[in-house]
């Protein structure tokens, strides 16, 4: 459910018009709903919870939609957070999360990273490799401090709903090997720099069907229960993100209650507490992009061309990925025509969609694409010195921007001139 529905003056967000917001802030323009945002965490966690999971700690993955306001709403109803570099664990301390709701992954962490990862108390940081591991000793050691870690393991399931976000299977560069992960969780418990408090995994992305993530986590018990069998101090596992939204032309997703119900089952008696680290399911159908038409090119041989405002810099997933975004008139129309919707940026790939009936469409008229809240603001570049394109929450009635498109002399101030050229 969410909170984007046509009413007298076109679709709107909770309260507010989105031909209001284009008009006073322009296009294209991000829109959240806080509601839906609040809804989807909430139904998430309270799912766990009433399936009996005790006390889960769910680490928003703050990759899908970082925007400090964003994170501050899901904070104050008790996320965590889920980061993959210094910048995100900033953007979640910033927004109010505390280092102990804060998990650090990612496969690359650089030692100045991780030593700000210890300075600020993260609650634990994923060890994505054996390397890896000896770096974060390495800098626990110097500051004096033992660091808590999980190993992310590759349980090696296949899953997700493209091979570009798929993350499980042992030829992707994520997490530890399985048959290694007991020797590894045993020598870092013998390393007075580290402290092994659990194991992770994460599978991949847009999954649509639970038995994948069925057989990782049932893998994941039976290493937890190895562990503990070698009286190792096993005291989390994290079952990463991934669950899918409907994107309208995906099969579509278990509900977070289904998903709950599997988790429950498998993880039943095991004396760990788990954790979570869901992105898009909470901020996907929270969000819209809203674009203006500028024109349409209707070629002889009989392809018509949307030509919009927005364009891959600023939602890259179908160029990158093949997504598909439901998009919607913002004023309803009727009638139907044929459209490839694209963007005015140089390249071919800057295609949202081709063959796609739509609603009439002129110049000036407003298109919504919908589900757009998590990977695409985040996912954003500034190609074609396109401005990054400004974000908006709504709260019932009101609006903010939560962050401004930036002018092109603040773009411009970037660029440094030599006084030799
Ligand atoms: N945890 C880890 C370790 C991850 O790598 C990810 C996503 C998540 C959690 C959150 O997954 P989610 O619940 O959002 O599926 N840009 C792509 C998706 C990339 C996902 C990367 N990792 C897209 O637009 O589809």
């Amino acid at each position: 459910m969410n909170h984007f529905e046509y009413g007298p003056e076109g679709l709107a967000c909770e309260g507010v018009p989105l031909a209001k917001i284009a008009a006073e802030v322009g296009t294209p323009v991000y829109v959240y709903s806080r509601a839906t945002l609040e809804r989807h965490f909430t139904v998430f966690r309270d799912a766990l919870v009433e399936a009996g999971v005790v006390d889960p700690l769910v680490a928003y993955a703050v990759k899908a939609n970082s925007n400090v306001a964003v994170l501050k709403v899901l904070g104050d109803l008790g996320a965590g957070a889920d980061t993959v570099s210094e910048g995100e664990v900033r953007r979640a301390l910033a927004a109010g999360i505390p280092g102990e709701r804060i998990v650090f992954s990612g496969v690359g962490k650089k030692r100045d990273e991780i030593a700000f990862a210890l300075k600020v108390g993260v609650a634990e940081i994923n060890v994505e490799s054996e390397p890896e591991m000896e770096l974060i000793a390495s800098v626990a050691a110097e500051l004096g401090v033992r660091a808590k870690i999980a190993f992310r393991v590759n349980p090696d399931v296949a899953a997700g709903g493209h091979a570009k976000i798929a993350t499980g299977k042992s030829e992707n560069k994520f997490g530890v090997s399985f048959a290694e992960a007991a020797r590894l969780y045993a020598n870092a418990s013998n390393n007075a720099a580290l402290e092994p408090i659990g194991v992770a995994c994460h599978i991949g992305s847009q999954i649509v069907d639970l038995e994948p993530m069925r057989e990782a986590f049932t893998k994941m018990r039976g290493l937890v229960e190895k562990l503990i069998g070698e009286s190792l101090s096993v005291e989390r596992l994290d079952l990463g993100g991934g669950l899918g939204v409907p994107y309208f032309n995906h099969p579509e997703p278990p509900p977070p209650a289904a998903f709950a119900a599997m988790v429950a089952e498998v993880t039943k008696g095991l004396p760990v507490k788990l954790a979570f680290e869901p992105g898009r399911v909470i901020a996907a159908n929270a969000g819209v992009m809203v674009s203006e038409v500028i024109h349409v090119h209707e070629r002889p041989e009989g392809r018509k061309f949307l030509v919009i405002d927005a364009a891959m810099n600023d939602l890259v997933r179908p160029a990158m990925y093949d997504a598909f975004h439901d998009i919607r008139p913002v004023q309803p129309k009727s009638g139907e025509s044929v459209y490839d919707v694209v963007g005015p940026v140089c390249e071919t790939g800057d295609t949202f969609t081709r063959d796609r009936t739509l609603p009439p469409f002129g110049p000036g008229d407003l298109v919504a694409f919908m589900s757009a809240g998590a990977y695409g603001s985040a996912m954003a570049s500034e190609y074609n010195t396109r401005p990054l394109i400004p974000e908006v929450l709504v709260d019932g009635d009101r609006y903010a921007v939560i962050r401004k498109r930036p002018t092109y002399d603040e773009m411009l101030a970037r660029d440094l001139v030599p006084d030799w050229v």
